[in-house]
């Protein structure tokens, strides 16, 4: 079974689908994490995040290894990952790389953009987790500063709008929602409470199709 959720930044997609992947015993990639590597690497190399061939080379010798790493999470490594995400030669090399976590033979569970739409536009199921921007960045901001980064609530908010508007806006598998995706609504509903609405919806579908999990 593969199941995909997509969403805007700190929508809550990442916790739903980690909770999902555990409870249904699939592996679980977090798609966003690539293109943050890609992002800490140009930085951490001196480059620049909108110089594509640069991207593009880091891209192609992305450590996997380097991916379950703190320094993803940094505010700066947010804002340059979605100006390396808007190149169509970073995201061919690192959809590959998608596409063969997803063809594992447990199933997966993916999140991100465009899973629903380009790297797994045949998933059993699919999600679109969306909350009101003042909800997303009161999740973000409280996770920073736990996380330990200083930053006003405004800088926050008006920081993951403008990447959600380069997320939706750029060419290349813009965010969007897929035609059969289900809309999942997290503005008033903490994470077990989004987290039982999936489960209905996989149960339900499951059972329609005939099959177990
Ligand atoms: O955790 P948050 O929702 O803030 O972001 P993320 O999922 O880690 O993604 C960081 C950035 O990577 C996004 O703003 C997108 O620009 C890009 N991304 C993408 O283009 N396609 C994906 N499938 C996943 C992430």
């Amino acid at each position: 079974m593969i199941i995909a959720v997509d969403g805007p930044a700190a929508s809550g997609k990442g916790t739903l689908a980690r909770h999902l992947a555990q409870h249904y015993g699939l592996g679980y990639l977090d798609s966003g994490a690539l293109y943050r590597a890609v992002a800490r690497d140009v930085l951490a190399t001196g480059g620049d995040p909108n110089d594509e061939k640069a991207a593009e080379r880091i891209a192609d010798r992305l450590d996997p290894a380097s991916l379950d790493d703190e320094s993803l999470r940094q505010h700066g490594v947010s804002e340059a990952a979605s100006i390396v995400a808007r190149f169509p030669s970073v995201r061919a090399v690192l959809l590959e790389q998608q596409r063969k976590f997803a063809a594992r033979p447990q199933g997966a569970v993916l999140d991100g953009r465009d899973i629903g739409t380009v790297v797994c536009p045949d998933a059993d199921i699919k999600f679109f987790v969306v909350a009101s921007d003042k909800e997303r960045a009161r999740r973000r901001h409280l996770e920073l500063v736990e996380s330990g980064t200083e930053l006003e609530y405004e800088a926050v908010l008006s920081d993951i709008r403008k990447r959600d508007r380069r997320d939706r806006e750029r060419s290349a598998a813009p965010l969007k929602a897929a035609t059969d995706a289900h809309l999942l609504d997290t503005t008033n509903l903490d994470i077990e409470a989004a987290f039982m609405a999936a489960v209905d919806l996989i149960d339900a579908a499951v059972d329609r199709a005939g099959r177990t999990c």
